[in-house]
Order: C-alpha cells, then sequence, then structure tokens
C-alpha cells in the first residue's frame, strides 16, 4: 500500500511532537516543522524512524517561509494526505481586552489563525492530489463562545476565528472531499499549558491523529474533543 504523507507545523515539541509520534506509528511518514531546522532535526532525531521523517523550516507567519517549505518538499514528496495545523503561541501576559494593543492582536492572530489559513491556501495542490486528505486545525476550549475569555483577548480570538476558518474551508473543500475540522486536546502539559495541566501530550494528540487517520471521511466542519463532537 501507498505510504501516507502528513505535515504537522510546530511539531518540534509538545502537541504537535505527540501528534508527529502518533502519526508514526501509523505507518505515515511525517514532515515535521518547525521555525528553527536545527529543531526540527533534533525533533527527528528523538523519533526512531529513520527516513520517515522529513525535518523542514517553517513559520507558518511568515509566507516567504511557508513557500520555501513548499518549495523544498515539492522536490520530496507529489502529494500531502494530512495537514495538522498545530503551531501555536499564547502570549496574553498582563492584557485583557481592554488593554491589549494592536501588535499583540496582530502577531497572536497572523500566528494561530492566519497562519492555517495560508497553510491549507498553499498546501492545497498538493492536498488535493491525495486520495483521503484530511485537514486538522489545532484549536482550544478558549475559542469556544462559551469559553471566551477577557483576560486572553488575542488568544480567545485567535481560536475563535480559527474555528471559524474550519467552517469556512470545510464549506470550500467540501466538493474535493478533503475533510477538514477543529480540535481541542484539553489542557495539556507542555510549555504553552504548564505542569499544573493535567493531560499528557498523547492524550491531547489523541483526537487529533484519530482525525487524520481514522475517522470516517464524512466527517467535515465540525469541532471535536475526546473524539467527539462539541459545540463551537
Ligand atoms: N497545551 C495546552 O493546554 C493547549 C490547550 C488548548 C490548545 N492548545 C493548542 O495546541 C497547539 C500546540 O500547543 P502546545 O501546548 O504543544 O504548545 P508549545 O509546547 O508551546 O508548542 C507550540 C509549538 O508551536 C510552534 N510555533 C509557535 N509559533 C510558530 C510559528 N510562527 N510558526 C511555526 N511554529 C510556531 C512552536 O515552535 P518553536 O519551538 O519554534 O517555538 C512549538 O513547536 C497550539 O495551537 C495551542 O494553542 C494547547
Amino acid at each position: 500500500m501507498e505510504t501516507k504523507i502528513a505535515l504537522v507545523t510546530g511539531g518540534n515539541r509538545g502537541i504537535g511532537f505527540s501528534i508527529t509520534q502518533g502519526l508514526l506509528n501509523k505507518g505515515y511518514q511525517v514532515i515535521i516543522t518547525s521555525r528553527s531546522l536545527d529543531k526540527a532535526k533534533q525533533a527527528a532525531e528523538k523519533l526512531n524512524y529513520l527516513g520517515q521523517v522529513i525535518p523542514v523550516e517553517l513559520d507558518v507567519a511568515d509566507d516567504n517561509s511557508i513557500n520555501q517549505a513548499l518549495e523544498s518538499l515539492q522536490q520530496k514528496i507529489d502529494k500531502l494526505d494530512v495537514l495538522i495545523n498545530n503551531a501555536g503561541i499564547y502570549p496574553d501576559e498582563g492584557v485583557n481586552i481592554l488593554t491589549i494593543e494592536r501588535e499583540l492582536l496582530d502577531k497572536t492572530l497572523n500566528t494561530n489563525t492566519f497562519g492555517a489559513i495560508r497553510m491549507v491556501q498553499e498546501f492545497l495542490p498538493l492536498l488535493k492530489k491525495s486520495q483521503d486528505a484530511r485537514i486538522v486545525n489545532i484549536s482550544s476550549g478558549f475559542g469556544e463562545i462559551d469559553g471566551l475569555s477577557a483576560d486572553y483577548p488575542s488568544y480567545c480570538l485567535s481560536k475563535l476565528a480559527l474555528n471559524g476558518a474550519t467552517i469556512m474551508l470545510s464549506q470550500a473543500l467540501r466538493s474535493q472531499q478533503i475533510a477538514v475540522n477543529s480540535i481541542c486536546p484539553g489542557w495539556v502539559k507542555t510549555d504553552m499549558g504548564g505542569d499544573s495541566a493535567p493531560r499528557t501530550p498523547e492524550q491531547g494528540a489523541d483526537t487529533a491523529v484519530w482525525l487524520a487517520t481514522e475517522a470516517p471521511r464524512n466527517q467535515t466542519g465540525k469541532y471535536w474533543r475526546d473524539r467527539k463532537v462539541i459545540s463551537y
């Protein structure tokens, strides 16, 4: 059988690293991307899957970086089966919706939301060449209507808008049978989630790996936690 190929943004650590591991365990070849090529290579070395991991430098907030990554990958792959938009930042320290500056709103939306949209746009030609293309956007409970918090303004808005992008992308790609879904990983012990978080990165990665590999193909435009649909 043909090997399936996945790309995970921010795959060098945290939930993205666990998603990469989960996909490798299922026999996928995984493109592990990081803002730093060295970090991508180090992460690839940690995983014991020689030849199955392609490390690539990619900053989702920078169109030139996305284009360069795409160009270098086009020489190595002729299709993409799975795109996991996992890269994200959580930078709202000491600000709230009344005090946050435009610069921080720009930075967070640019990374967490527009980065995912631009990744889909640029990698679409490769995704269209797959027989079973799937896109998974890693969102957050902070992006749910009932989860919005005035104290995490740019992060909440970025994930709320990412969920909106999931709905719109799924509409736009339905006729091409490309599934697009959002997931909430729960509160996960990573650099972002901190030490008090109750979930392991593997638990945080589970629903994303399932949607990327095994979930029924007709499931699209939905929002998931623990393999169940939840309300936006
Ligand atoms: N941890 C939680 O409790 C939790 C809860 C809900 C949702 N999430 C979401 O899950 C995803 C992964 O979070 P995590 O907990 O694993 O966080 P993390 O440990 O902080 O890792 C974040 C990853 O995103 C990458 N990244 C940040 N900005 C980037 C950019 N501009 N371009 C490319 N990569 C970039 C980081 O790369 P560098 O190493 O280069 O910085 C890193 O690989 C995020 O979207 C986050 O919002 C996490």
